[in-house]
């Protein structure tokens, strides 16, 4: 990223945590007068209609992810006006009839809003978002969302539930694979560059989409890492780590945010008025639409916080969600709600008017329908393909390359491929890659075979992913034993993580376990490759295996993605964007952590446990390369800053090794004394830089002293004078130090 687009995105990140922007209220938005015009002519049941958002009808074989329903129902609803809104229809032609429907049969004639879960691709899957953190190229994934809005709109959607926006510091929590990881300010860039993706420039492109900011918020962090679990945070943390993405996302032009399930500090997010009136449509001047996640309103009485279903629909409304998702509460309620004066029918005429102009932003009042030709060839292009290859392969993080046994010669003779995700053709699209086709995925053995045409693969499964007892584990030392090298692919199936698949342990399970000591015990070089959702706790992989590479889950170009890195056609720089821990009981454990009165020491008495080391396996940030990189002349001015102005950093790297390479250069910053204590290292800036072989550059940066702000005790947003200590280098541990001096204060 070049040093100006740092300082816009530093500032899109400062702005982050800032109290109040303005929103310009002074000119209507676009479409104003003929949506009042229109929803003037609305009954209040159709007003309601336009709040109530239901399943796409489809059958199981069509749209797995949906609960079969009856297409007449669902078509007999939209004609009457019922539904504003769909959840899961897929398909040019399949949508364009609801579209006809909504257009040509129902009583105002509005068309559909058709929503699905484009995450991380439609037909085309890139890397689970953890793994497109990994790259650290926002810019990079903001191409892969504008593929994914190309793609979704030609098939009739024209709403993505995302991006997934949750900062998570529990890799217990299944849905750690939908999110950017651990830090704030790295979860913050990639969800305004998917935002860009999706959105472009106008929603009403043929090839975009609304994007949705989900899930608000703080659902990254349930107690015990346990899906939808209760979150108790404290306001300085929901503000500073929490909150802090979902501005940037604002601020990037989010056309919708989502509500999550969670309670935060005991109101729900979908009746939390705090978080909606008074920091998103207050604070921060948010114009868009809110929907709910799916059915979250009438779950607010499970929370024990309705007393039922219509009191549910009232605090919902109330707090600001437009759309029920699927939980029928506004369209069995609200009418009686309104009748019965508990809400003003000037609540529902602001919800609609939201919904309509969102509507009316895509041109579907002009243009609802699709081109299922355009369709057709949109889906899986070649360059959507080889998008997904590069992505997939720069998401990969090499762990550990002892001897440089990476990257294999391509003149192998005899290699063993073992493990059971090596012909997995679902697992590794990884988890909501809801339209994504088994059948186009290169498998792990594919790819391979494709990259050494002259070498002889021996296969063996060698166990079952999560079954009871390793079997196989014979055929795979034998296989091994033949070889001159093996390449074990390890990790977690699809339905390991995502929504509702946490985990108390993320181990590997013992099958594979056993599987891997078994060949590391014949000696051989053997290759770990990790696919996975998740950090995994690894020690006897870390402890044993030669090398490791992290393959997340890489989408539909895996096996050639692997094969890319495994055989030195890419040098690999993906970087951590979560923390590794060694066990699963050092969680939560993130590199931005305090340091505490008794930071861990040899000495008894200071915080550590006496199992396991303190430290985790492998640390936010970190990731090698086939070659390696030195930094030099570390340089910061000015030497005294104003708390509203900027620093301008400058380092050498220079590629000391025999490859060309890339190095994420990163910036950490720390603030050593402050009114309440703050992070050891804090991710202030980044660039991934390519460096040829005995070559060096210079990389810049410009960031602005309101990166270094924080909520004191008083919930006061302030930069404090003082010393900020700055680290810079490949990640948080490693680097050179300098620093600078905030010279005043500011509290806003
Ligand atoms: C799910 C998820 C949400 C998704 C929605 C629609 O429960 O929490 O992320 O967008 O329902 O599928």
């Amino acid at each position: 990223m070049s040093p100006f687009k740092n300082l816009i995105a530093a500032t899109a990140i400062l702005l982050m945590l800032s109290a109040r922007t303005s929103g310009d209220s002074t000119s209507p938005p676009p479409h104003q007068a003929r949506i009042a015009e229109l929803l003037a002519r609305m009954s209040l049941q159709e007003k309601i209609g336009q709040l109530n958002m239901r399943g796409g009808g489809q059958p199981m074989d069509v749209n797995p992810g949906m609960r079969d329903q009856n297409l007449n129902e669902l078509l007999g609803e939209i004609r009457s006006g019922a539904v504003g809104s769909l959840l899961g229809a897929n398909g040019a032609d399949y949508i364009n009839k609801l579209q006809r429907c909504a257009v040509e049969e129902s009583p105002h004639k509005i068309p559909l809003l058709v929503g699905n879960d484009v995450i991380h691709g439609f037909r085309t899957i890139f890397p689970i978002p953890l793994g497109e953190a990994a790259t650290f190229q926002p810019e990079l994934i903001e191409r892969a969302a504008t593929v994914a809005a190309r793609e979704a709109r030609a098939a009739g959607t024209n709403w993505t539930f995302a991006p997934m926006i949750d900062v998570c510091r529990d890799a217990r929590w299944g849905r750690i694979a939908e999110t950017a990881g651990e830090d704030h300010y790295l979860g913050a860039l990639m969800a305004a560059a998917r935002v860009r993706g999706f959105q472009g420039d106008r929603v009403d492109a043929p090839d975009r989409v609304l994007a949705c900011g989900k899930h608000y918020v703080a659902y990254g962090a349930p107690e015990g890492g346990r899906d939808y679990n209760t979150v108790d945070v404290s306001m300085q943390t929901l503000h500073e780590v929490h909150l802090a993405t979902f501005h940037t996302a604002v601020r990037a032009g989010v056309a919708s945010m989502m509500t999550s399930f969670n309670e935060i500090n005991g109101v729900p997010a979908s009746g939390n008025e705090y978080v909606m009136r008074t920091v998103l449509r207050g604070d921060w001047a948010f114009g868009g639409f809110v929907v709910s996640d799916y059915n979250a309103i009438p779950e607010m009485i499970l929370h024990g916080y309705a007393a039922d279903r219509a009191d549910a629909a009232a605090k919902a409304l109330r707090a600001g969600v437009d759309i029920d998702m699927c939980g029928f509460a506004y369209r069995d309620e609200l009418a009686g709600l309104v009748a019965s004066g508990r809400v003003s029918e000037k609540l529902i005429d602001e919800s609609v008017n939201r919904v309509l102009r969102a509507k009316a932003s895509l041109g579907l009042f002009e243009s609802p329908y699709s081109d299922s030709s355009l369709e057709k060839r949109t889906l899986l292009a070649a360059e959507h393909r080889a998008l997904a290859r590069d992505i997939a392969r720069r998401s990969m993080v090499l762990l550990k390359n002892n001897k440089e046994l990476l990257p294999l010669p391509k003149s192998i003779k005899r290699l063993a491929l073992i493990g059971p995700l090596i012909d997995s053709r679902r697992d590794p699209l990884g988890t909501w890659a809801c339209y994504g086709e088994d059948q186009n995925v290169v498998t792990v053995r594919a790819g391979l075979a494709a990259a050494l045409p002259q070498t002889e693969i021996l296969t063996a499964r060698g166990c079952d992913v999560r079954g009871e007892s390793p079997f196989g584990v014979d055929e795979a030392v034998v296989a091994a034993n033949a070889a001159e090298a093996v390449v074990l692919v390890l990790g977690e199936s699809e339905d390991m993580s995502g929504e509702g698949h946490s985990r108390a342990s993320i181990e590997l399970p013992a099958p594979q376990l056993a599987l891997a000591k078994s060949l590391f015990d014949t000696g051989k070089p053997c290759v770990v490759v990790l696919l996975t959702g998740r950090p995994l706790a690894i020690p006897t992989l870390a402890e044993s295996a030669g090398a490791i590479l992290c393959a997340w889950h890489p989408g539909t170009e895996c096996g050639h993605a692997i094969a890319d890195v495994l055989l030195g056609d890419f040098n690999p720089a993906g970087r951590l964007p979560a923390t590794f821990p060694r066990a699963t009981g050092q969680i939560p454990i993130h590199y931005n952590h305090k340091n505490t009165g008794r930071p861990p020491t040899a000495d008894r008495y200071t915080s550590k446990y006496i199992d396991v080391a303190w430290t985790p396996q492998y640390s936010f940030g970190f990731g090698l390369s086939y070659t390696t990189f030195a930094y030099s002349d570390l340089r910061v001015e000015p030497a005294t800053v104003d708390a509203d102005g900027s620093i301008r950093i400058s380092v050498n790297v220079a590629n000391t090794g025999r490859r060309d390479g890339e190095e994420v250069v990163q910036v950490y910053f720390r603030d050593p004394i402050a009114s309440r204590t703050r992070p050891v290292r804090q991710l202030c800036a980044f660039e991934r830089v390519a460096i040829a072989v005995g070559q060096s550059k210079c990389v810049e940066f410009s960031i602005s002293a309101d990166l270094f702000a924080f909520y004191n005790w008083d919930m006061k947003r302030v930069v404090e004078p003082g010393e900020i200590e700055l680290y810079v280098g490949g990640n948080p541990a490693d680097g050179l130090k300098t620093s600078v001096q905030v010279i005043d204060a500011i509290a806003r």
